[in-house]
């Protein structure tokens, strides 16, 4: 990995996009939101800052709650084409997650420095991790299996058998803060999407641009019907579920 030099006292810029995310902005430094498959500008934005000098370093769209009520209906719509997905090939999608950050992993580290403020161990550790995470994800398979109860603990019970019978509950909302912008983020929406929940994602208005890169992830997996990530203050994005 390349080293990343940083003047403090000189201008502070996000790195330079590859050619592959440039559907994520509508021009460099202005990025889109991804609703369920598009890359949407709707046209209203607010800046982000880097907390090394407070320097406005991007634009990112501004969703109001009408915008998120039809981000959740459209994922709404995609929640059975995700649930005929059988649990083991949703598993193999995530890790395309994982080769993805791990192909990026550059630019996202560069990306948690410049906006999210992180030394340079600690963001490289926070991209590792969530690649290991995610390499794991098929382990989280065996919490999905279905569970046969014996009624011999009961009374009454012995000679029945009960079965729970685990589904998934539908659109959920990931909600993240600025600290681990893209450790916390994929964990959750990892383990919903695993689950066969779409999920709508809304990142830190401190550390967006680690949602972008999030949701293009997500996209390159072939998750991204079944995703949305969008941006705009709490109470706003909030109000909507
Ligand atoms: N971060 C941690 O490591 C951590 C660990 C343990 C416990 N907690 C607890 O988690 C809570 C959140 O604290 P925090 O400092 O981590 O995060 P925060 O900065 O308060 O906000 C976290 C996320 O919630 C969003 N948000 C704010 N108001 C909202 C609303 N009305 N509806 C929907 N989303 C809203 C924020 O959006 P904006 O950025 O747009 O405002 C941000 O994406 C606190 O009670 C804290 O004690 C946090």
């Amino acid at each position: 990995m390349q080293a990343l030099t940083i003047n403090i006292l000189g201008p502070v810029t996000l790195p330079e996009f590859p050619r592959e995310f440039h559907d994520t902005m509508t021009k460099f430094g202005v990025f889109r939101a991804f609703i369920a498959g598009s890359w949407i500008d709707f046209g209203s934005y607010m800046p982000v800052k880097s907390p090394i000098n407070g320097e406005v370093i991007a634009q990112v769209n501004k969703l109001g709650t009408d915008h998120v009520n039809s981000a959740i209906e459209r994922l709404h719509y995609s929640w059975p084409s995700l649930k005929a997905i059988p649990a083991h090939k949703r598993a193999d999608m995530l890790i395309k997650v994982a080769d993805f950050i791990e192909e990026y992993r550059q630019l996202f580290r560069d990306v948690l420095i410049i906006e999210g403020g992180k030394p340079i161990n600690e963001a490289e550790g926070e991209v590792e991790s969530t690649i290991t995470r995610l390499r794991m994800i098929h382990q989280d398979l065996g919490r999905l299996l279905n569970v046969g109860i014996p009624g011999e603990y009961g009374a009454g019970t012995e000679n029945k058998y009960a079965i729970v019978v685990r589904e998934p509950v539908g659109v959920v909302a990931a909600i993240a803060p600025f600290n681990y912008p893209l450790f916390t983020s994929m964990v959750k929406i990892a383990t919903a999407l695993l689950a066969g929940n779409p999920v709508i994602f809304k990142p830190s208005s401190y550390t967006p641009i680690t949602g972008i890169l999030i949701a293009k992830a997500i996209e390159y997996a072939g998750l991204g019907n079944y995703f949305a990530m969008v941006t705009g203050p709490g109470a706003t994005v909030g109000d909507a579920w």
